[in-house]
């Protein structure tokens, strides 16, 4: 059995590792993390999970990690950077949820989440963990950067017209919606129920955290600089991203449709809704499988991709799971084979 920690296991995307390694039986989860709920037993912070953790949270005390295989960082940036490096000394793995080694540039960090990164040697070291454009990394990765939410959905639409070169890369557009829960379980005035219910918004429109991620990684898959416009919303529900992509087709006679039926043929998460079905949240509500669909509005040259995921499975636990599976050798699907929650 695979021993690993969760570090920050209070929050949300730590409530849906655990969820999701119940269901995987080669983990024992042996260390669940919290400061504010140390001494407390996890069913009574995450009801859904009493029955499954016997466990007390404890406080992250840096020695209690060294014994593990994996840890799984579940907190907010800032956090990971200053304690993996001794984590990967004493050949523990890392898969950090956080965005603190996405950046590849330590620049880059500084000016979209402020402060120096106090351990940037391992930027260039961490494996960028997006399991269906970047497998072949996997397999050895001893430090796993997982993709934001948002990031995973912009790239899965747009890496198979960006890796044929069909489109335009100068001026790529994703026009993404997410639900609050990718907020975290913080309470903040700006995640309150009357603030957020009846409404729907955007935020981060002249530049956001994710972007840099975004033009980064679409970069490496195009081979040249990509740019992109992102303009995030946020969307009165609790689970769910669509992102929906627009680009410019270099070329007319192309069957957009049989590109991506091909370029994911194998991926079992990944489905290609046939042209004129367009995707839902709910369909992958609380699963890690991402729907796309493809559109070209009155055969014109623009090309409209629709992609719709959880932003809590396949947007972070599932996704680092799934990593998690590829370095050690256990089926892809291990604790993750699970269909969408619908209605
Ligand atoms: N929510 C999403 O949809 C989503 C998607 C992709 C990626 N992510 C990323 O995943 C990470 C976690 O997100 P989340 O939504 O789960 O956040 P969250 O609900 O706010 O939970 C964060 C957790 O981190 C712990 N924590 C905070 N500061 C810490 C510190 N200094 N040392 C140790 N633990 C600390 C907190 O518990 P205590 O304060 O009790 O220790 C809490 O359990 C973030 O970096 C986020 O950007 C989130």
């Amino acid at each position: 059995m695979l021993a690993v920690g969760i570090i920050g296991g209070a929050g949300y995307t730590g409530a849906e590792l655990l969820r999701l390694l119940a269901m995987h039986d080669q983990v024992d989860v042996k260390i669940i993390t919290s400061r504010e709920y140390a001494g407390i037993a996890v069913g009574q912070v995450h009801g859904h999970l009493a029955g499954y953790y016997q466990q007390t949270f404890v406080h992250p005390e840096e020695n209690l990690f060294k014994n593990l295989d994996l840890v799984f960082f579940a907190t907010p940036h800032g956090v990971s950077m200053n304690l993996v490096p001794a984590l990967l000394e004493q050949n523990v793995r890392v898969i950090d949820l956080s965005a603190d080694y996405r950046l590849r540039d330590s620049e880059l960090w500084k000016k979209w989440y402020g402060g120096v990164h106090t351990s940037e040697h391992l930027l260039n070291k961490a494996v960028y963990g997006l399991p269906e454009l970047n497998r072949d990394e996997l397999l050895d990765a001893r430090l796993v950067a997982c993709p934001g939410c948002y990031p995973t959905a912009v790239q899965l639409g747009f890496a198979p017209l960006l890796t044929e070169g069909l489109i335009d890369f100068s001026n790529l557009i994703a026009s993404a919606a997410s639900g609050t829960s990718g907020a975290g379980r913080k309470a903040s005035l700006s995640n309150n129920f009357s603030e957020i219910g009846e409404n729907f918004k955007s935020y981060g429109v002249s530049g956001h955290r994710h972007l840099p991620e975004i033009e980064q990684e679409l970069s490496k898959i195009a081979g040249q600089d990509v740019k992109v416009t992102f303009v995030p919303h946020l969307v009165p529900m609790v689970r769910g991203i669509q992102a929906t992509l627009f680009a410019s087709l270099k070329r007319n006679a192309i069957n957009l449709q049989s590109i991506f039926d091909q370029f994911y043929q194998s991926e079992k998460f990944i489905e290609i809704l046939p042209r004129g079905v367009y995707p839902q949240t709910r369909n992958v509500r609380g699963s890690n499988i991402v729907q796309i669909s493809i559109e070209r509005p009155d055969d014109g040259d623009t090309v409209v991709v629709m992609v719709v995921e959880d932003n809590l499975v396949k947007g972070a636990s599932g996704q680092a799971i799934q990593c998690m599976n590829i370095i050690y050798g256990f089926p892809e699907d291990a604790g993750l084979d699970i269909l969408g929650l619908n209605p």
